[in-house]
């Protein structure tokens, strides 16, 4: 996403000088200033509103239909960047996490509101690194009966993002913005280190 607030927000997260406080918030913004993007289509329906003046016909977002799914534990730090926008969604968890010999993501936690058919769902990951993880959540999500799914991350390594688009075309993949390769460790480079140790602060 080439909106210059997005990318001179993601260069401040970039900053190994950038503290905890000031990293999570500029997450939430992110998430937020994406989510405003991403949420373009949601239908919208026409009923009658009376203002001071007179009645007329105004669009309103149609039902409630939209879950937000964040993969823990860094994409919990999107949450509320979308829920400011749409306060009434409903909230899955997938919890996901990586073993750091083989790379190989492993779910451990999976709550998903039931029924999910008819909800847009709205995937967050702040780095979309192998593009493991991100398979897999959308693989469980597809699963329980998930159709309409966005995915938004805040970085992409073009490897994962690759993976992601080739194994789930049906998918729209939102990325602030897509880096150069992953290191050896899987890590995105230039990236920003491990999104979710600078949005708690734990090592
Ligand atoms: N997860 C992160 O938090 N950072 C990376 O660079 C890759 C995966």
């Amino acid at each position: 996403m080439d909106h210059p607030l997005i990318q001179h927000k993601i260069s401040i997260l970039r900053n190994e000088t950038t503290g905890t406080n000031e990293f999570r918030k500029l997450v939430e913004e992110i998430a937020r200033l994406e989510g405003y993007e991403a949420l373009r289509d949601l239908p919208l329906e026409y009923e009658e509103t009376k203002t001071p003046i007179t009645t007329t016909l105004t669009p309103y977002i149609a039902g409630k239909k939209l879950c937000l799914v964040p993969i823990l534990r860094a994409g919990l730090g999107m949450v509320e960047g979308l829920l400011s926008l749409c306060p009434t969604a409903k909230v899955g968890f997938i919890g996901m996490y990586r073993d750091e010999e083989t790379k190989i993501p492993h779910e451990y936690y999976c709550k998903i509101p039931s029924p999910i058919e008819q909800r847009t769902i709205v995937c967050l990951d702040p780095m979309l690194a192998t593009g493991g993880s991100a398979c897999d959540a959308i693989e469980d999500i597809k699963k329980r009966g998930g159709k309409k799914i966005k995915f938004l991350c805040i970085i992409a390594a073009p490897e994962g993002l690759r993976k992601v688009t080739k194994e789930h075309p049906d998918v729209t993949f939102y990325v602030g913005h897509l880096d150069e390769k992953l290191n050896d460790n899987a890590y995105i480079v230039p990236g920003l280190g491990d999104a979710g140790d600078r949005i708690y602060g734990t090592k």
